[in-house]
């Protein structure tokens, strides 16, 4: 409200009152957008009736859905409405991962091998704030106190019933597009193992004591959750969930290829035959500024300060240029059901104790023709090879 007001706009009309207030909002107003960014449970709800009602493009929050039903309902709904969906997977947007795109493409790395990515990211505080304990603040600072942004505690729910990547898509979104995954490749099938659960048990003993409401709660959430998956073209993936322990934060980016490999644990690049000296990294900075991709050419200033490092921005821009000009969204349905899948699919996975469990086909066929599509950059052209491939259907 205050930002609109600050900025001379008219205030937004409020719908709220009970949990399906938003369903008077897209009955009684026409609307050009939706951005759903609500706790989990209400992404498919929310999406398939937002599609449903006739809103030209709906975006929604990652992951977008946790059920496979529910990835299926993406698809088929706006596949029945052939209203766009748009998923909002934000790291897709992040500088040095579009830069990394481009080098991908142009074929720095050779054929792509093998890719590694992840959440690994210390939730503890957030899985159980009930907003008088822990909190980030606006600077992602940890501190303790009472604060009205505090996250609600619908994450830490998820953690007690289920046992899976909760949140593969931050990791999974970059890497399906280096893998041209539902355009020419695709994800066939994975196998997930789960560790024990200790962390969070811990974590409530040793800051709210014996008495918390959560103390004798037995977690099934394993605190490192590894999933294998293996794609169409022969390439595999890890992804790593790791969100119930002490730990910095790190997507974990491993780009594997017949040439050479990023790895963005420690930001270095080694290219053979490019890289400075032989079996020695290179920093990676100097490569992704030479690589820099053309949204964060034309638009990294205005991006500056805006919400995490400026990726919000880039995506959302690309999402509304997408609205204005009535185009196709970059991220779309099919995106959202097979990156959002791995959640499902790896807690049937872990139940059968590793077992390898089958990606369907959302695409139903279409990945054999579908072209790569996300955030093509001409300054940055695709290799021959990867052209040819592209081009024989
Ligand atoms: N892309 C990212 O980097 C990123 C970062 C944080 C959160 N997220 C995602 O954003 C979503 C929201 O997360 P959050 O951390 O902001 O959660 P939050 O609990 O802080 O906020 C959720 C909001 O949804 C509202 N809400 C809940 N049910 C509703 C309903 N039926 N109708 C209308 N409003 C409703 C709540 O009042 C609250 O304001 C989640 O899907 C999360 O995974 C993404």
């Amino acid at each position: 409200m205050k930002l609109l007001s600050d900025a001379g706009r008219k205030a937004p009309k409020v719908f709220t009152g009970d949990e399906h207030a938003f369903e008077k909002m897209l009955r009684n107003e026409k609307l050009d957008a939706v951005i759903i960014a609500t706790p989990w449970e209400w992404h498919v709800p929310m999406a398939v009736a937002s599609m449903k009602s006739g809103t030209a493009y709906t975006a929604v929050e990652v992951s977008a859905a946790n059920t496979i039903e529910e990835c299926w309902d993406l698809v088929n709904v706006y596949e029945e409405t052939g209203k766009q969906l748009m998923i909002l997977e934000n790291v897709c947007y992040r500088r040095d991962v579009m830069a990394i795109l481009n080098m991908v493409r142009t074929g720095l790395f050779g054929e792509l091998i093998h890719c590694r990515c992840g959440y690994e990211h210390d939730l503890r505080p957030v899985k159980f704030n009930d907003g008088t304990t822990y909190y980030y603040d606006k600077g992602d600072a940890l501190k303790m106190g009472k604060d009205a942004y505090a996250e609600a505690q619908w994450r830490g729910l998820h953690a007690i019933r289920r046992n899976g990547d909760l949140y593969p898509t931050h990791g999974i979104g970059p890497v399906a597009n280096y893998l041209d995954i539902n355009r020419g490749n695709r994800f066939l099938s994975l196998s997930a193992m789960a560790t024990k659960s200790r962390g969070l048990h811990k974590f409530i003993l040793d800051n709210g004591g014996p008495d918390h409401p959560y103390a004798n709660i037995d977690f099934n959430l394993g605190d490192i959750v590894t999933t294998m998956i293996k794609c169409a073209n022969g390439e595999t993936v890890i992804v790593t969930h790791d969100t119930n322990l002490p730990r910095p934060y790190s997507l974990g980016f491993r780009v594997e290829g017949t040439n050479g490999l990023w790895y963005n644990d420690g930001d270095m690049i080694y290219i053979e035959n490019k890289s400075k000296v032989p079996d020695e990294w290179d920093d990676a900075e100097a490569w992704i500024q030479q690589y820099d991709h053309k949204f964060w050419r034309e638009k990294g200033q205005e991006a500056e300060g805006g919400g995490h490092g400026g990726m919000d921005y880039i995506m959302l821009t690309d999402f509304f240029d997408a609205v204005k000009n009535n185009k196709p969204v970059p991220l779309n349905a099919y995106d959202a059901a097979a990156w959002s899948a791995i959640s499902a699919l790896s807690e049937m996975s872990v139940a059968r104790g590793g077992s390898l469990v089958d990606f369907p086909d959302f695409t139903r066929g279409k990945w054999i023709k579908n072209k790569p599509f996300f955030a093509l950059d001409e300054g940055f052209p695709m290799d021959s090879e990867r052209m040819l491939i592209h081009t024989i259907f």
